[in-house]
């Protein structure tokens, strides 16, 4: 089962490291991170993948606070007003933990540039390791981008990393059934619907179901900007 599982990892990286896809340290505890993925073309630009940055603060910001009620809808309860939780100041606790999770192993977290500006974010969280090597994948763009595949590029360059590079084999989506911008995102990529988590997660102020979709190495083994590229969804940068 591990040779299957090495040798389905080492054929995805082969192939994506032909298509010149990313660039990438690798600490011996983290595989993977820190990285800088991309370029992909995609309708709207061009998008990267990269660490986030304490001066990020202020476009984040400014970007969240515009669009609260685009956003708010589908991110997780939590405490304080959304003007506390997003002002400038907040960033840096933001950024701070981000960090933190990103060095003890647990989090990939990504900012998502288009044409080099904030764009919005991606994360790979909750990484567990051993006989599971799976984590969640969460992300957001910015209102004034939407529909622009700018989401669609960033989740397929974080899943070709998390395969090829930082030896997960499973990474798992969970989604209110009322999202479809979100749900058409993965359905693009070939994320396979598992089922359907009733009351799972607070959601402005409530418990809301969402659907989980979920993909594995070997489903994604072609890359998946190797597919948005096939699927004429994509270009090189
Ligand atoms: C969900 C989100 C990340 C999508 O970002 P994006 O960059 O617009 O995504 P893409 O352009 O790559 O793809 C969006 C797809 O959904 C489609 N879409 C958008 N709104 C839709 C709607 N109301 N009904 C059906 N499809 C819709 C778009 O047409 C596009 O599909 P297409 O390429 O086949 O035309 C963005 O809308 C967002 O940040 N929303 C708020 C936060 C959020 O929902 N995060 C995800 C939580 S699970």
């Amino acid at each position: 089962m591990t040779r299957s599982r090495s040798a389905s990892s080492r054929s995805a990286g082969n192939a994506l490291a032909a298509s010149g896809w990313a660039s990438v340290r690798t600490p011996a505890r983290h595989p993977g991170w820190p990285a800088r993925l991309g370029p992909v073309r995609v309708t709207g630009g061009v998008v990267e993948l990269r660490k986030p940055r304490l001066r990020d603060g202020a476009a984040w910001s400014r970007v969240r606070m515009r669009d609260q009620h685009y956003l708010e809808m589908w991110e997780p309860s939590a405490p304080g007003t959304w003007a506390e939780r997003n002002s400038n100041v907040a960033w840096l606790s933001q950024w701070s933990a981000l960090r933190s999770l990103a060095r003890r192993g647990q989090s990939l977290p990504f900012v998502i540039t288009l044409d080099g500006a904030f764009a919005g974010q991606i994360t790979i969280g909750n990484i567990i390791r051993g006989s599971l090597c799976s984590a969640w994948v969460g992300y957001w763009v910015a209102a004034d981008l939407a529909g622009a595949g700018v989401a669609t590029a960033a989740v397929a360059l974080v899943v070709d990393h998390c395969f090829a590079v930082s030896g997960l084999h499973r990474l798992e989506a969970t989604v209110r059934p009322e999202n479809a911008a979100s749900l058409r995102v993965l359905a693009k990529l070939g994320f396979r619907h598992e089922g359907l988590f009733k009351r799972y997660l607070d959601v402005a102020g409530d418990w809301r179901d969402h659907h989980c979709l979920a993909i594995t190495a070997e489903e994604a083994s072609g890359g998946m900007v190797a597919k948005l590229r096939a699927d004429g969804r994509a270009g090189f940068g």
